[in-house]
């Protein structure tokens, strides 16, 4: 059985104060929810540590935006998978399309942010996902299959098991614009055959979420779906009662 797994992904929102607040909110609203998916935040580096704090023994997990591709050292402005696991975080969002599209990262700086956040006993959050160019020319599968292989298939089959991965196509990210149900099954059955080509049965316990203008209206129709296992949420995980209201769909 797959986790069903809804990801906060703040990117560069909220004052430390702002999250502390937000993340109070989700902890009160999740004892009150009932039934509801497996949480995750991911708040900016500045305030991992008091969410963290804020968090304890709410059974919501922490992760980080992003790590380093290094393990230590003269690298400025950076912040190592150790540093973020430390602080008691358990997971790290890793090649997010911000991250691919603004800051240059690519399979090979991505494979390196891996073994960082393995050798670090952080469970990464590895995004794919096509653009509009690509997806309107068809080749939306030809590119989430080079994400896959260039970097996953690298995985030992003990890493494999310990991974997530978010689909999340880039036209849909923050535009408003989702991809329909269909589309969002059609590529995570996609994902899952592909791999399931490398690592066999394990594929079947891969939590795939889907994210791109993932909001309370429309969360449950593309959930239902058979391979989507839950969402990495952006917008809609600001406010607290949003985010729950995914979690719960
Ligand atoms: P969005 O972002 O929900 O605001 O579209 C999703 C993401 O980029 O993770």
């Amino acid at each position: 059985m797959r986790k069903k797994i809804v990801a906060g992904n703040w990117k560069m929102n909220t004052l430390p104060a702002e999250g502390v607040e937000l993340a109070k909110g989700v902890a009160a609203g999740k004892s009150a929810a009932g039934e509801c998916a497996n949480l995750i935040v991911c708040p900016p580096f500045t305030h991992l540590h008091s969410v963290v704090e804020t968090l304890k023994d709410s059974g919501i997990a922490v992760g980080a935006q992003d790590c380093a591709t290094e393990a230590k050292g003269a690298y400025t402005g950076e912040v190592a998978a150790s540093m973020i696991a430390a602080l008691g975080c358990k997971y790290v969002i890793l090649g997010h399309s911000e991250r691919r599209q603004y800051y240059g990262e690519t399979s090979e700086t991505l494979n390196k942010k891996m073994a960082q956040a393995y050798a670090n006993n952080l469970t990464p959050i590895y995004c794919v996902g096509e653009n509009l160019d690509e997806r309107e020319a068809n080749r939306h599968f030809d590119v989430v299959k080079a994400q896959i292989e260039e970097v996953v298939f690298n995985l030992s089959d003990e890493q494999f098991r310990n991974l997530v991965i978010a689909y999340e196509p880039v036209w849909a990210i923050g535009t408003g614009k989702t991809a329909t149900a269909d589309q969002a099954q059609e590529i995570h059955a996609y994902i899952r055959e592909v791999l399931r080509s490398k690592f066999g049965a394990a594929a079947d316990d891969c939590s795939i979420l889907y994210g791109g203008s993932c909001k309370p209206s429309n969360a449950a129709e593309i959930f239902a779906k058979a391979d989507v296992d839950g969402g990495l949420i952006g917008g809609a995980a600001l406010k607290a009662e949003d985010f729950l209201a995914i979690a719960t769909a």
